[in-house]
């Protein structure tokens, strides 16, 4: 028989990291991670400065906002992210919370590795821990009772919105987003990211912020001729230019006198004078549009009152259609009164430069907007962030009508039931459900640490305290162990389950890699930009968890 060499599966190019070596390294990776939030977690939590590449600087501790901007390259490293990510797009909040926990559950994983424990007792272990967690935060949640909604939605949003807005506006903001969800709230559901529109207003005082039921536009009118106040408003929405019958774009046409040039324009004076008459005679009142309205048809809508818009984005006109039941024309000359949307109050708002439009109380008043006013951009990009968040958990909180005690009481409820079940579960299970205890312990102990507390002396007295209180948490202003629904620091259930599910879904994704293969050429993409290039990982796609934004 012929003698026949090693068989040769891999490409030489490839570099290869096998086994618990590349697990360590994995874990090393997501651990960074969670370091670079860590200190944010909870009301005393720090600030970071982000510094973008126009030199632009902002102030944030929002976990999601700090990993989506500083450019993480490591795949597992991304793993990590996308968890972040994902926590976001599904509760909204608890970003910062599910990086920190998923972290730890790989450091305990790590330390069981290192003690001859193969990641795949590990993975089955920590399954069986997420479900008993899951089912223990379900038994230590509190239901909302319907004469108590309103006060607990303040509290959540307060909770959330602490250490991310001055705190002297905390209630004044939580109030405005309660309001926000309530005007948008159908069938006991909250659509946040359709229905609440939010707009940034700048030197103006954070206090000064407004829940517009209905729409609140960056557009001003045209000219200063255009009423102010329109009661009950039959808005017209254009997508297009209006322009004569005979005006072709780019077309050139050969006059040969100036009696011919002056019918040419007389009869295109009076097709758009026609076109306008046709929009006045539907009953309009405002006409919104994406393009400049010129000409004869500007001045026909003046003297007959009709409000028109500067040009708009799409997205606005989009708005405007939605809140007000408006269809968008793209042919004004077909235009009938069907197409007209309808509303309360339309207002101009001629303060600082006239830029404003108001549409109040829609067709569809299911539509808000909050006017989140700030002195600078960077006090009002703040606020909107928190309230972003706040409106997440506002939501949450309608959709479940469930809450759970805040300051890391619920993590240390479950925490402490997982220990006294793990003994139940025997073997590898045991010492694996025990070190999945072990890690959401870490979350009360990193807001201990961050309000600058005895993380040893408080964590003890809080598993002390808890054996009579499960509602038992740390408020970091005073530094005590406290009742935490009666102190009304409260988070809504959807949060707290989601960072469990989510982190231990990121755990066990990086415990399961025990082999990464990696192309060690970068290609050269010819014409290639540089963002595509910093989109891949050596050549390698970086891996991604299924967004469900
Ligand atoms: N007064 C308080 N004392 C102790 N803990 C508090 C207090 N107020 C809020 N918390 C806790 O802070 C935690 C939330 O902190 P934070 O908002 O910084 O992180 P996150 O919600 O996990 O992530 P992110 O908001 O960045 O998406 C919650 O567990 C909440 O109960
Ligand atoms: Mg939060």
């Amino acid at each position: 028989m012929a003698k026949t060499g090693p068989i040769i599966v891999l490409d030489p190019g490839k570099e290869r990291t096998k086994g618990n070596e590349a697990l360590f390294m994995n874990i090393n990776a997501a651990k960074a991670v969670a370091g670079l939030v860590q200190s944010t977690l909870g009301p005393k939590g720090m600030d970071k400065m982000l510094i973008n590449k126009m030199g632009q600087v902002s102030m944030t501790n929002d976990g999601v906002n700090i990993l989506k901007d500083i450019g993480i390259e490591h795949p597992a490293a991304k793993m990590v992210v996308e968890v972040a990510r994902s926590v976001e797009s599904t509760a909204g909040d608890g970003t910062t919370s599910s990086v920190i926990l998923s972290a730890a559950l790989l450091d305990k994983a790590e330390k069981l590795v290192r003690k001859g424990i193969h990641p795949s007792a590990i993975v089955k272990g920590y399954r069986i821990a997420e479900t008993k967690a899951l089912e223990l935060l379900e038994n230590s949640a509190i239901d909302v009772a319907k004469g108590d909604r309103a006060d607990i939605l303040k509290k959540v949003a307060m909770t959330s919105i602490t250490g991310k807005a001055p705190d002297v506006h905390k209630e004044f903001l939580a109030d405005l987003c309660v309001k926000a969800a309530e005007i948008v709230e159908e069938d006991g559901f909250v659509d946040v990211r359709t229905k609440i529109i939010r707009v940034v207003e700048l030197q103006r005082r954070i206090d000064e912020s407004e829940v517009i039921e209905g729409i609140a536009l960056n557009t001003g009118a045209l000219s200063r001729k255009a009423p102010k106040r329109i009661e009950n408003p039959k808005i017209a929405l254009l997508d297009t230019e209006i322009i004569a019958n005979k005006t072709k774009a780019n077309s050139v046409m050969v006059v040969s006198s100036p009696e011919e040039r002056q019918k040419i324009i007389d009869g295109e004076r009076n097709d758009l004078t026609a076109i306008a008459k046709k929009i006045v005679d539907t009953g309009a009142t405002a006409v919104f549009s994406t393009k400049v309205v010129r000409g004869p048809v500007l001045e026909y809508l003046e003297k007959h009152d009709v409000f028109v818009s500067r040009p708009m984005e799409e997205k606005d006109i989009e708005n405007v259609s939605y809140a007000t039941g408006a269809k968008i024309i793209r042919n004004p000359k077909e235009i009938t009164e069907n197409d007209l949307g309808s509303a309360d109050l339309l207002e101009r708002d001629t303060r600082n430069g006239g830029g404003k439009t108001y549409i109040r109380g829609g067709h569809n008043s299911t539509v808000a907007t909050i006017v989140v006013r700030g002195e600078t951009l960077q006090h009002a990009d703040s606020v909107d962030t928190a309230l972003d968040d706040a409106l997440w958990v506002i939501k949450s909180v309608i959709e479940d009508g469930k809450i759970v005690a805040g300051g890391g009481a619920s993590e240390m409820a479950v925490a402490l039931g997982l220990s006294a079940y793990a003994p139940k579960a025997g073997g590898y299970d045991q010492r694996v459900i025990s070190a999945y205890a072990d890690a959401l312990e870490e979350l009360p102990k990193t807001l201990i640490r961050n309000g600058g507390l005895d993380v040893i002396d408080l964590s003890l007295a809080l598993r002390a305290e808890h054996t009579k209180n499960k509602n038992a948490g740390i408020n970091v202003f005073t530094g005590k162990i406290t009742d935490m629904l009666e102190a009304g620091v409260v988070d809504p259930y959807r949060v707290k389950a989601n960072t469990i599910k989510a982190a231990t879904e990121a755990a066990i994704m990086i415990l399961r890699i025990d082999d990464m293969l990696r192309a060690t050429v970068t290609r050269e993409i010819p014409d290639a930009p540089a963002s595509h290039m910093a989109a891949t990982y050596n050549g390698m796609a970086p891996p991604q968890m299924n967004e469900r934004r």
